[in-house]
């Protein structure tokens, strides 16, 4: 006979399968949770990586620069160049900006006779320094820290973005 509180074996059942459900839910919902928020929550690494020596960066004039890094997302390691103009005019101080351009990222290229940077994609043109000059780009090229270390260029990943 059963007597109030006693819990049936068919409760208990209940109760038991309820929470091997909640156990599973849980041991596949914490990995799905954190798989879809990871990355938003994920702090933007800095990282410095080695341009070039010194001595291939020419005197007075944008030189372009193409180091490679390795990007490394989960289990996919993916290889990649980064374009660098870097501008020196005393071989002491260096600006590095990217040759990527600021209205919707087409590669930009110096043209030597007109001392400007143009994007063909919208002729957007920028200054030597990576002003604009004219067309949509709405501000200068992206620029990177930069630090010299045993005769090498260094710059620091990601570039930053200027105002105008
Ligand atoms: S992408 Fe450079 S002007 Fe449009």
């Amino acid at each position: 006979m059963k007597k109030h509180g006693d819990i049936s074996r068919r409760d208990a059942m209940k109760v038991a399968i309820s929470l091997i459900g909640s156990l599973i839910g849980t041991a596949l919902g914490i990995p799905a949770i954190a798989y879809i928020l990871g990355p938003a929550l994920k702090k933007e690494e800095t990282n410095w990586i080695r341009v070039s020596s010194l001595s291939t960066i020419e005197l007075g004039t944008p030189t372009l620069l193409k180091p490679r890094i390795v990007r490394q997302d989960g289990w996919i390691e993916e290889k990649e160049e980064v374009g660098v103009y870097v501008l020196t005019e005393d071989g002491r101080n260096f600006h590095a900006m990217s040759n990527i351009c600021t209205h919707l990222g087409c590669r930009v290229r110096w043209i030597a006779e007109r001392e400007q940077f143009f994007s063909p994609c919208h002729n957007g043109v920028f200054d030597k320094h990576g002003y604009v000059v004219s067309g949509p780009p709405p501000r200068p090229l992206d620029e990177f820290e930069t630090k010299i270390e045993d005769g090498n260029l260094y710059i620091q990943l990601p570039a930053v973005k200027r105002t105008s």
